[in-house]
């Protein structure tokens, strides 16, 4: 038994003017037609149906992502109370499930990355599912790096464990997790060939995520086990609302991956599936205009342009990136550029600046 669980409740801010409280990347079609999540679900729905899927968002989102997602039931999508990070949202899948159906394989995936194989996608994800399922194994996935970015977790390969069938290279014992390292420690960690980067899928059963919470974050456990216990209840909403926003804020990778790989390669019984489908987190507008190409989307040219929408006239240009629905844009002797236009704003930046966007959503909320 696979349950997927979509995580949703995060909100980007690098792709202002596009992303906004209630328009996050997540629900955004930033690559295609199809909006992130929406792509997320057709990727799972290679390897289980959809109506199996589960979403944890919050309240400004959850009505805009069951609109997106018609095939998945209401009853799936969940609401925080309060945004707690991945720990607390990965753990209430756990306790939920855990009641009925402790074996049950659950799988986190995060709501806004992309990926450019499915079929590879799938066999990945169903080599990993067949590891969860066979004890007390935490599987992720991991990338291969092409840079050494500190805004991922790191993945320290060890032994080959088994081989993985339908993969090219086998599933290995992880020998240390590290999340968001350093510059010098990233840049350490690439060079030495032996690291991937942790893509934030996880494959566990419902048991071994539900105890791994309560060794490493008791406080945790123990709410959510409270909450789990009054769901179907006419109390959950009450219990819900009153503890999920006690738990700690804490991400799955600082809480449960890093302190578990501690333990050593055979004991912490961590392993890791390579992932080679083309994933991307689409961090920025600089990383979409590097996926849109590399895919050769509609709207490359052959000078390394990138536009999405009509009407956008790009003379003696190069290299840009530009998003206009509403008015027209051109571009005349610019290279590099960042261009999004929208009802209510402007962004003009650089690709090589455009990791730095989120900070005018901070300058703008300052502002008032
Ligand atoms: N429901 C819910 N509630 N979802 C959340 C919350 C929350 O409080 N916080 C984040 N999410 C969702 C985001 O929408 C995203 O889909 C996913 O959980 C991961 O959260 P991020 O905030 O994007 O994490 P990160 O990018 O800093 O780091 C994680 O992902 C990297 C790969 O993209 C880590 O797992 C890293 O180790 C990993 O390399
Ligand atoms: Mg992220």
């Amino acid at each position: 038994n696979f349950v997927p669980v979509i995580l949703a409740g995060g909100s980007g801010t690098r792709f202002w003017p596009r992303s906004r409280k209630a328009t996050a990347k997540q629900i955004l079609a930033l690559d295609g037609e199809r909006t992130m999540i929406q792509q997320t679900v057709d990727r799972l729905a290679l390897t289980t149906e959809r109506k199996n899927i589960w979403v944890i968002t919050n309240s400004v989102l959850a009505e805009k992502i069951g609109a997106q997602l018609p095939d998945v039931p209401v009853g799936h999508i969940l609401c925080e109370p309060a945004a707690r990070n991945t720990a607390p949202a990965c753990g209430l899948a756990a306790f939920l499930m855990e009641r009925d159906e402790p074996d049950t394989v659950i799988g986190i995936f995060p709501s806004d990355h992309v990926v450019k194989d499915a079929g590879r996608f799938a066999a990945a994800l169903r080599a990993g599912i067949a590891v969860a399922a066979a004890g007390d194994n935490i599987v992720v996935m991991g990338v291969p790096p092409t840079r050494p970015e500190t805004g991922y977790g790191y993945i320290e390969q060890g032994d080959v464990a088994m081989p993985a069938p339908g993969l090219l290279l086998p599933v290995r014992h992880v020998h240390r997790f590290t999340e968001k390292p350093d510059k010098p420690t990233a840049i350490e960690f690439v060079a030495t060939g032996r690291y991937s980067w942790n893509s934030g899928i996880f494959l566990w059963t419902a048991r071994t995520l539900a105890n791994a919470l309560r060794e490493h974050v008791p406080q945790v456990a123990v709410k959510l086990t409270e909450i789990a216990q009054s769901y179907g209840t006419p109390e959950f909403e009450e219990v819900f609302a009153r503890l999920y926003p006690e738990c700690e804020n804490i991400s799955i990778d600082y809480a449960v991956l890093e302190p578990r790989s501690g333990k050593g390669e055979q004991s912490s019984g961590i392993y890791c599936i390579p992932a080679e489908f083309g994933w991307n987190d689409l961090g920025s507008w600089a990383a979409l205009h590097e996926h849109q190409r590399s895919i050769a989307a509609p709207g490359c040219d052959q000078h390394g342009n990138v536009v999405d929408g009509q009407g956008v006239i790009a003379l003696n240009s190069k290299g840009n990136y530009v998003y206009a629905k509403e008015r027209t844009v051109a571009l005349v002797g610019v290279n590099d550029l960042v261009v999004v236009e929208t009802e209510d704003a402007l962004l003009v930046t650089t690709r090589e600046h455009s990791q730095d966007v989120g900070k005018v959503v901070k300058a703008l909320q300052e502002l008032g």
